[in-house]
């Protein structure tokens, strides 16, 4: 078969011929029709994620843990964890018998593999309770993940929603998508602290925090008052480290800003996933949940792999 083959930490995966997996008693082949490829799937190759160690332990490897694809039986199925040195970027692949769920009627394949990224939307209600006509801050909203969770805040009611990017344009194709205000955090920091304070109205109930690193430590020093005051609470979720994996966090920032920080998997569980999963596929069956897929087929990987122009659009392979 054919099938994206890793040889080398830190390499790219080349289009190439490799054996067919053949399955044991427990497990069933999948054919695969739709896999997106995602900043983790690259940090994984390039042996940068804190859990990489075990994956990358034997070369050549099919890299990215997740896709769509169908069963023997003709099922469409959203499939998980492939038997190593398998993945999912391959006209094939092998799992656990059960390691499935069936995709729902009406979502095609490209858009099936997304919607992963809409969920992490929805931690603005299950980990931080957003209540409609609150204000919500989108940080790093004009990647795939921030421009869902900007629908993702219209659609749950939010009162206000601010916006934040690097780019002018992509910031404008945000507004489109229902934000209210948008930040621009690629200027100095004392004006990035000053954007912040400016729009923030009477104060952000909720953050959605897809960046970390510089521009949340900014954000959060921006909502420490200068004076006491009684704080007005702002639940973060951080969710995201596209800006940096670490900040520094004063003490003050945390003892008089009324800030409270949850991860996005607060208060999930398998109930709680498949009422958040129902409600994104409902919004994407109406069209009300928009996604932005760059299809490509499985043998333009390499160049697809390398690929930075894709502005808020998410790489998915079709073998
Ligand atoms: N926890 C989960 O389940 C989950 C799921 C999906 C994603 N994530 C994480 O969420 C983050 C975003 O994912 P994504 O798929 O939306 O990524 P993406 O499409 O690459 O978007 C990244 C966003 O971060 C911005 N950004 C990147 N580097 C930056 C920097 N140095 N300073 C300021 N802004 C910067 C980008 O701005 P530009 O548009 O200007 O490049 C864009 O808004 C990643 O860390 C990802 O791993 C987590």
């Amino acid at each position: 078969m054919k099938a994206a083959v890793l040889h080398e930490i830190g390499g790219v995966p080349r289009f190439e011929d490799f054996p067919d997996p053949v399955p044991a008693a427990d497990e069933v082949i999948v054919e695969v029709r739709a896999v997106a490829v995602e900043n983790v799937d690259k940090a994984f190759a390039a042996g940068t994620h804190y859990a990489g160690g075990g994956y990358l332990a034997r070369f050549p490897l099919i890299p990215v843990f997740d896709g769509i694809g169908t069963l023997p039986d003709g099922t469409l199925v959203g499939f998980g964890r492939p038997r190593a040195p398998y993945g999912a970027l391959a006209e094939r692949t092998v799992v656990a018998r059960g390691a499935y769920v069936p995709v729902p009627d009406g979502i095609e394949p490209e858009v099936a593999a997304v919607l992963g990224s809409a969920v992490t939307g929805m931690s603005m209600a299950t980990a931080a309770g957003l209540v409609p006509g609150e204000t919500v801050l989108v940080q790093g909203a004009t990647g795939v993940a921030g421009r869902l969770a900007v629908q993702v805040a219209r659609l749950l009611g939010a009162g206000r929603i601010v916006a934040t990017g690097r780019d002018e344009g992509q910031l404008r194709e945000v507004l489109d998508l229902g934000a209210d205000t948008v930040i621009n955090t690629a200027v100095q920091d004392d004006a990035l602290a000053r954007a912040y304070t400016e729009a923030r109205g009477d104060g952000y109930d909720i953050v959605v925090d897809f960046l970390w690193g510089r521009p949340t430590e900014i954000l959060l020093r921006s909502l420490t008052p200068e004076s006491f005051a009684f704080p007005k609470p702002t639940r973060v979720v951080q969710v995201g480290e596209s800006a940096g994996a670490r900040l520094t966090l004063s003490a003050d920032s945390l003892r008089t800003s009324g800030v409270e920080i949850y991860g996005a998997a607060r208060n999930l569980d398998p109930g709680t996933m498949g009422e958040v999963y129902g409600r994104i596929v409902a919004w994407t069956r109406s069209g009300e949940l928009t996604f932005g897929v760059e299809k490509v087929p499985l043998s333009a990987v390499e160049s697809a792999w390398r690929r930075t122009d894709l502005r808020g659009r998410r790489l998915v392979v079709v073998p």
